[in-house]
């Protein structure tokens, strides 16, 4: 690892973080339907195999809003002029961020927040080699929840405006209503004035989302089908990987796309010492990407209390990019 890189912030203790994986492993496995949070698909195996899976020809969303951000970024940058504080929330490979910092020559920090601690701290350590003086301020942190968020933003310079830079439709693996509490926390951590640049993937194309989801090459399977290696390695599980498979699932009634791994058999599987059992056809639900052409990504963030200032839309796709600002006092919504 690069040694410029500053030490990390750990807001959530990675023994907490291991406590808090195999409490939700443990209860998603006991209950009916299984599930288990998409937060965790990302160690740093699933965070690689992530970024193979935005480089494959099926997955639009990531050429899509590049190319949002190739074309708008200077309308962002009128926006934010002056000295601002970038908060990216899931970081990930900090690739779009590049875009981004080139248009804010005042920026005075940079604070990305990711669970992915490994994978986030090396794409810092290639950031710093083009951004040699920004200072940077990366936190290990569990972004949906609230006290964790707020710990993170609060160690933002308070005397610059702030910036939430939140690309990747990542929005999208929030229930609406997680969405909404997530949108007023960062709100008012954030406050009175600050911005947020994010991402919203419209599309509703039925066969698009399937394929992007479920690409030929398998990328997208070996991404879910990790999270049972995962599992494996970290919690003593004995799942046979063999006998599950990945399947994408197009629920338009909740304007969702879903990953499910499905047993393709009668079995049982050890975790931590406790036997679960799964009938052939059963699945562990393991992400949701909800989509925003109903929803409106725009309705769901002024009823947060953000204010939308620009919105770029991908002629391709149906990507949107949104801008936002935070008025001192919430505009009512009705
Ligand atoms: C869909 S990827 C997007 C990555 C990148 N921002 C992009 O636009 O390509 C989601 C990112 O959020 C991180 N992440 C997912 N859930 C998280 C959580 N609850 N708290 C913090 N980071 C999380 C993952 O590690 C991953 O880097």
């Amino acid at each position: 690892m690069n040694a410029a890189v500053p030490r990390p912030v750990i807001e959530d203790q990675p023994v907490f973080m291991a406590a808090a994986f195999a409490h939700d492993v443990l209860a998603g496995l006991a209950a009916e339907p299984k599930t288990i949070p998409c937060t965790w698909l990302y160690d740093r195996e699933g965070s690689e195999l992530f970024e193979a899976i935005t480089r494959t020809q099926a997955y639009y969303p990531t050429r899509a809003e590049t190319g949002l951000l190739q074309s708008h970024m200077a309308e962002l940058a009128t926006l934010a002029s002056g000295p601002v504080a970038v908060i990216e929330i899931g970081a990930g490979s900090i690739t779009k961020t590049r875009l981004l910092l080139s248009v804010l020559p005042a920026a005075t920090a940079y604070l990305p927040i990711d669970i992915s601690a490994e994978f986030m701290l090396e794409s810092l350590a290639s950031l710093r080699l083009d951004f040699p003086g920004l200072p940077c301020i990366p936190v290990i942190a569990d972004f949906t929840d609230r006290d964790s968020l707020h710990k993170a933003i609060a160690r933002c310079p308070s005397h610059a405006r702030r910036l939430a830079f939140f690309p990747g439709s990542t929005i999208g693996n929030l229930t609406p209503d997680a969405a909404l509490d997530f949108l007023n926390a960062l709100g008012e951590s954030l406050g009175p004035g600050s911005l947020l640049a994010i991402g919203a993937d419209a599309t509703s194309d039925a066969d698009i989302l399937k394929r992007a989801y479920d690409d030929p090459e398998g990328i997208t399977a070996a991404f879910n089908l990790n999270l049972l290696a995962r599992v494996n390695r970290e919690l003593g599980g004995d799942f046979r990987l063999e006998t599950f498979r990945h399947e994408a699932r197009v629920n338009q009634a909740k304007d969702r796309v879903e990953m499910h791994l499905v047993s393709n058999t009668n079995q049982e599987v050890n975790v931590l010492g406790r036997a679960f059992h799964f009938r052939e056809g059963e699945s562990i639900h393991t992400e949701n990407s909800h989509k925003f052409g109903n929803i409106r990504f725009e309705h769901l963030a002024a009823r947060a209390g953000w204010r939308s200032q620009m919105v770029w839309k991908s002629s391709e796709h149906q990507f949107e990019f949104h801008v936002l600002d935070r008025p001192a006092e919430p505009a009512l919504t009705f």
